[in-house]
């Protein structure tokens, strides 16, 4: 199947079989690895990218319904000359360890700053609930996005 989307700012128009995941176009036909496949079956964060601005597991989404959408991974929010706020932040703050799970992370944690600009502490743990990490125990990750409240 023929579809057309934004990804990271830039229209796409890709052949996909119409079984493939987002997570699975995203990493195998367009050598986009930032995005991660933990589990494959929505329950680790680890793929999560943001669709129309919104936090998806791609492992969970069929490519055909990407069609039409505006996709964002990991590598449309900062390079490594020219980081993204949460991205310095992350390192600033020790956050990384392993780093398999922080791609995910940080987009959720991009979606939940961008409709919130100054979240609870609360709310920051409610943002990454559905991500796993097995390495951080999650404090470092959320002074890491409590950095970037806006009062
Ligand atoms: S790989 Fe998608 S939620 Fe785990
Ligand atoms: S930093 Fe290793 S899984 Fe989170």
């Amino acid at each position: 199947m023929l579809i057309e989307f934004i990804l990271n700012g830039k229209f796409v128009e890709v052949e996909v079989p119409v079984n493939w995941t987002l997570l699975r176009l995203l990493r195998e036909k367009l050598g986009l690895t930032g995005t991660k496949e933990g589990c494959g079956i929505g329950e680790c964060g680890a793929c999560t990218v943001l669709m129309d601005g919104m936090p998806v597991n791609a492992c969970l989404i069929l490519a055909p319904k990407v069609d039409g959408k505006k996709i964002e991974t990991i590598e449309g929010i900062g390079v490594r000359e020219s980081l993204h706020p949460l991205q310095k932040s992350f390192i600033d703050h020790g956050a990384i360890q392993c780093g398999f799970c922080i791609p995910g992370i940080l987009m959720s944690s991009k979606a939940l700053l961008e409709e919130k600009s100054n979240p609870t502490r609360e709310e920051i743990k409610e943002a990454i609930s559905g991500h796993l990490c097995r390495c951080t125990g999650y404090h470092q990750i959320i002074e890491a996005i409590v950095a970037l409240r806006k009062q």
